[in-house]
């Protein structure tokens, strides 16, 4: 059967202390509604829709940069869960499926689990996913019996017995659209908060004789986001994923602890990571490769045996083919590098295209920016650029040229050519010397005035 995801998203996030809507702060480089989005879109939903509120066009921006076929649906005020599931009616008028309701600010549920739901769906109406809590808190309890979920029953609203119930509601909950909302027309906002409670439907389903049972996941899924705090506790749990999962698929890591992973990275089998190594966004590293301390790496692609670091930055763009070396404080961006290139140290690579088997000599600029606009810089195979060449972009380098050391270049060099652009030098016989003892007279007879 079709599935919707519908998340809800709309809460201001007060314990955030912040400006950002909750949902939109982030966990390993991805919003919590990010990580939320992605955990149903392995269910391939036909539709997806956002209830927003608070911030409403920066959360509905977000979601659909993730995916723009997103439904965004204003919840003008945030009357509570169920109201807020009510929002997305109408964009569901049409759809005859299951709808499964997701928090934003809930990222860590497996798409795994969401299946498991789908399929106890086939034995009931309704499937609430809940888990064990060692420390249930503040969290809805689910009234069981047997293996039927007879009702949910808030914190708030709870009685001292029904709080001792360690078995909790995770807040996701499936069933068909039109059952969904049916029960969602009897909910009232009849208890402690006045709200419209989302859980409330469960009590409604089972006096209407429908099949409500409960899927259990592990704790850590459910974990939801309300402070800097958790925030920070989620990013941790993440990362103690992360380095497991890349270590499970045959990645080194040579210090796991100090290895930091974004929602997106991607580490081929057989490469080694060194200690301290920052994988932001958008990274895909191929085997074999060697990454090695303190090199920051983002939005960038390196391919099977290349070594990066230590010490080195590979910024958005950056595409390096087989066997690339970049040593310590190199700095690449937009730029291709094709294979068996090397640029060993201290460089600036930035809107460039670099041919294979080149070598770029320490110190090497492409000046790239003129204050206005970007340019770029073709260096072309086999080429060699020497120490402290500055390549004042646009310009380019035909194969196997070279550039003397300290070369400025600002024309066009050809193929095989080679450019030398600096002051000629000159030697003067015996005046080093000349000079160091003239300066060391003067210095004593200062010393010696009163
Ligand atoms: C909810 C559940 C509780 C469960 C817990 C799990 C209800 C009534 N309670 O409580 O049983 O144990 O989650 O974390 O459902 N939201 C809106 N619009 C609203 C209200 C909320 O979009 O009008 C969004 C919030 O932004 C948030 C999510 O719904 O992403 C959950 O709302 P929240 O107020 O945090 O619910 P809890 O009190 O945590
Ligand atoms: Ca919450």
């Amino acid at each position: 059967m079709a599935v919707a995801l519908i998340i809800l998203a709309a809460g201001k996030g007060t314990r955030m202390m912040s400006d950002l809507p909750k949902v939109l702060h982030e966990i390993a480089g991805g919003s919590l509604l990010v990580h939320a989005m992605m955990s149903g879109s392995n269910l391939e939903p036909e539709r997806t829709v956002v209830i927003a509120g608070h911030e409403a066009t920066t959360v509905g921006a977000a979601a659909l940069a993730y995916d723009n076929g997103t439904i965004v649906v204003i919840q003008e005020k945030q009357l509570g869960t169920g109201h807020a599931v009510l929002q997305a009616r109408e964009a569901l008028a049409d759809f005859d499926g299951d709808v499964i309701v997701l928090y934003g600010d809930t990222p860590f549920i497996k798409s795994g689990t969401l299946d498991a739901m789908l399929s106890a769906r086939t034995e009931s109406d309704v499937v609430v996913l809940g888990f064990e809590a060692v420390d249930p808190g503040r969290y809805g309890r689910l009234i069981m019996e047997g293996e039927t979920l007879q009702r949910i029953v808030e914190f708030k609203d709870a009685t001292d017995k029904e709080r001792t119930i360690q078995l909790c509601n995770s807040g996701v909950i499936l069933a068909k659209a039109d059952v969904l909302f049916d029960l969602l027309d009897a909910v009232s906002d009849d208890n402690l908060a006045c709200e419209y409670y989302l859980t409330d439907t469960i009590g409604i389903a089972s006096a209407r004789g429908l099949i409500t049972t409960v899927v259990r996941c592990d704790e850590t899924e459910t974990v939801g986001i309300n402070s800097r705090m958790e925030l920070a506790s989620a990013e941790a749990m993440f990362q103690v994923n992360a380095r497991k999962n890349a270590m499970a698929n045959g990645v080194s890591l040579h210090a796991p602890d100090t290895v930091y992973f974004s929602h997106d990275t991607y580490i081929g089998p057989d490469t080694v990571v060194e200690p301290n190594v920052v994988f932001a966004v958008g990274v895909t590293v191929e085997n074999n490769a060697t990454i090695r301390s303190f090199s920051h790496l983002e939005g960038c692609h390196v391919s099977r045996g290349s070594v990066i670091g230590p010490y080195a930055r590979l910024r958005p763009g950056a595409e390096l083919a087989e066997n690339v070396k970049i040593g310590n404080f190199v700095e690449i961006k937009n730029a291709v590098i094709e294979a068996d290139v090397k640029i060993n140290h201290l460089s600036y690579i930035g809107d460039a295209h670099v041919g294979e088997r080149t070598n770029i000599g320490a110190g090497t600029i492409t000046c790239n920016y003129d204050g206005v606009s970007k340019h770029s810089t073709t260096i072309g195979k086999g080429v060699f650029i020497g120490s402290n060449t500055m390549l004042v972009a646009p310009v380019k380098l035909g194969d196997e040229s070279m550039t003397a050391s300290g070369t400025v270049v600002t024309k066009n060099v050809p193929e095989g050519d080679m450019a030398v652009g600096r002051a000629r030098q000159e030697n003067k016989s015996g005046f080093a010397r000349r000079i160091m003892q003239r300066f060391k007279s003067c210095a004593d007879s200062t010393q010696k005035e009163p």
